[in-house]
């Protein structure tokens, strides 16, 4: 599948998650296979025109996620013009908008799903865009902003003709958040109306389920929190797309990806000097007392991780508390050590 001039290997996609799908998460999973797209999480586009470290932090990528996607956040057309260079000079394979964030902090800026309810000045958005970079320009919409104005339908008609290369519908409204069911129903009429690729996204945590989407006429699949709760999961639905059985895997497999993430994040942020571990012994300031250090970041990221990925294990809730209360990166590896890999603990 083709967006625009970039070729999709699978159509199975990882969705942008906030606070989630980081560099390192985006790269363990396409090691698994199955995985067509990676998305980042959303920055802002005001933030990288002033060029904000941290906007730019989030922005980050490296060479083996591509082809990558940098979604950003804005509703000002010059200013999301100028974010869509930025991102194209920053050697990301697509630009996508964000037109689905229901957060009041985005929305009330005139951004995320709020532009959902100005459908002309959305488009003029997109137009902007697309005038001003080389690079595909799409779109991640909800299915509106209430069940009053459940307009992506008219909308995406509207983004393809401003030059939008492709769209993701998340089949809910920004009233429902993540509420109810998404309307997939609605994302298959959506994909039928338009002629550039559509996906779809919205409580795919079972392989067959993707595979079921994709049959019922979705161009491509963007799973959210399934991936967060199973890694494998586009592998598994490419496998099963294939005909094959979807490949197994083992809790020994499932602790390897939280001591394979921790070792990526600790690689991550590096420079960042409010997030320096007390340890570190390079030339940077050390975090000053009462700041964040890296280990802490480190921490926080697989507890977040962690709220997601034990659903659905035997004994699950006991290894979710037991990693909010781990106070040390040693003691999170001997947890998942034992719970996993029946390691005994070493410290
Ligand atoms: C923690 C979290 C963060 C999210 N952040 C973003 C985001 O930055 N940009 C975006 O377009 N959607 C975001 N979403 C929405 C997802 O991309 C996806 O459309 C939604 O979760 C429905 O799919 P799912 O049921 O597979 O999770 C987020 C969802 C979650 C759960």
């Amino acid at each position: 599948m083709k967006v625009g001039s970039v070729e999709l290997a699978s159509p199975f996609a990882i969705a942008p998650m906030a606070g989630m799908t980081d560099t390192a998460f985006r790269r363990l999973v396409k090691r698994h296979g199955g995985c067509g797209l990676v998305v980042t999480e959303m920055v802002s586009a005001e933030g990288l025109v002033r060029g904000i470290d941290r906007t730019l932090e989030y922005a980050e990528y490296t060479e083996e996620e591509r082809p990558i996607s940098i979604q950003v956040f804005g509703g000002d057309p010059n200013t999301m013009a100028a974010a869509a260079r930025i991102v194209e000079e920053m050697g990301a394979d697509i630009v996508d908008v964000n037109m689905g964030c229901p957060v009041p902090k985005i929305a009330k800026h005139n951004a995320g799903c709020s532009l959902m309810r100005e459908p002309a000045h959305a488009a003029g958005v997109i137009a902007a865009m697309t005038r001003s970079v080389k690079i595909p320009v799409t779109v991640k919409m909800r299915a509106g902003w209430n069940d009053g104005e459940r307009n992506a339908p008219t909308l995406a008609r509207m983004v393809e003709d401003a030059g939008a290369a492709a769209i993701a519908v998340h089949g809910r409204t920004a009233a429902q958040s993540y509420s109810g069911k998404a309307d997939w129903e609605l994302v298959s009429r959506i994909a039928d109306d338009l002629t550039i690729p559509v996906f779809g996204s919205g409580d795919c945590v079972e392989p067959e389920q993707m595979v079921e989407r994709l049959s019922a006429g979705v161009d491509g699949v963007l799973v959210g929190r399934g991936v967060l709760r199973n890694p494998w999961i586009l592998a598994q639905a490419a496998d099963m797309a294939a005909d094959r059985p979807p490949r197994p895997v083992t809790l020994e497999d499932r602790g390897r990806f939280l001591l394979d993430y921790i070792d990526l994040l600790m690689t991550e942020r590096v420079r960042d000097p409010h997030l320096r571990s007390e340890s570190d012994s390079a030339e940077l300031p050390l975090a000053k007392p009462g700041q964040r250090s890296h280990d802490r970041w480190v921490i926080n990221k697989i507890r977040a991780l962690g709220s997601w990925y034990t659903k659905g294990l035997e004994d699950g809730s006991h290894l979710r508390i037991a990693v909010n209360k781990a106070e040390s990166l040693a003691e999170l590896r001997d947890l998942i050590g034992a719970f996993f890999l029946a390691l005994t603990p070493i410290s």
